[in-house]
């Protein structure tokens, strides 16, 4: 049913779980989500420390094995979530880190505090390797708070915007339940994901997060932002 194209699932690579134990649990819960397809986005840093890609890409096969014996239908695909560096197109181009599925998108994030020029760099940069960026959990950055910014991005370079779940359900405070509405009403967000870490404090929330959607926006909008852009951008059939 959905696609999470933000999902920390590979164990032992970055902050997500740190067993198959845990991974497996997490894969459970992204089942009982209706979760049917995960980009395994683990934290890059490029230029600050290796993409760990052989372990990475070693475990993507195993939890993937471990579904298919387990009949849960879920299907994982390769990628990373990417702390913006000047390194990091470069990188790109040489197969040390990975776009969603393979393709041209990439799941880029910054420093909270990062302002908005920067991160229009950031975007144009990438955008001119050859990259479409998806702007991970965007209501995190100060330099994204003014909406125009976001239409900025979006209309002019091409960015994609992605919510994390969590936050549309909990937006934990008056200004971002304000901002997170306001996205919303003016069709600023392209793909809600889980941006799971394990199942207790980070957990995945979609199905909950689908319902809220199509209950506040339509379900039109929650298929837009939880199954086609996402689906679409990974270039799944
Ligand atoms: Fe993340």
């Amino acid at each position: 049913m959905f696609v999470d194209m933000h999902h920390h699932v590979i164990y032992g690579v970055d902050d997500g779980p740190s067993t198959f134990e845990k991974a497996q649990a997490m894969l459970r819960k992204a089942l009982e989500n209706d979760v049917s397809v995960i980009a395994c986005t683990s934290h890059a840093t490029p230029g600050i420390e290796p993409f760990p890609m052989d372990t990475y890409l070693q475990r993507l096969t195993e939890e993937q094995q471990w579904c298919d014996a387990q009949g849960l239908g879920i299907r994982l695909c390769p990628g990373s979530e990417i702390y913006y560096t000047r390194s990091a197109a470069r990188l790109l181009q040489e197969g040390k880190l990975l776009p969603i599925n393979r393709g041209d998108a990439v799941l880029v994030e910054f420093s909270p505090a990062e302002k908005y020029d920067p991160i229009r760099e950031a975007v144009r940069r990438l955008g001119n390797a050859g990259y479409t960026v998806v702007v991970a959990h965007a209501e995190r950055y100060d330099g994204l708070h003014d909406i125009d910014h976001i239409r900025d991005l979006r209309e002019e370079l091409g960015a994609y915007i992605q919510i994390n779940a969590g936050t549309i359900l909990s937006p934990g405070g008056f200004l971002r339940k304000r901002w997170v509405r306001r996205l919303m009403e003016s069709d600023g967000c392209d793909l809600v994901g889980t941006d799971a870490h394990n199942t207790e404090s980070r957990p995945c929330r979609m199905k909950a997060c689908y319902q809220y959607i199509a209950e506040t926006w339509g379900k039109q909008t929650a298929d837009r932002l939880c199954i086609e852009t996402p689906a679409s951008l990974m270039g799944l059939d």
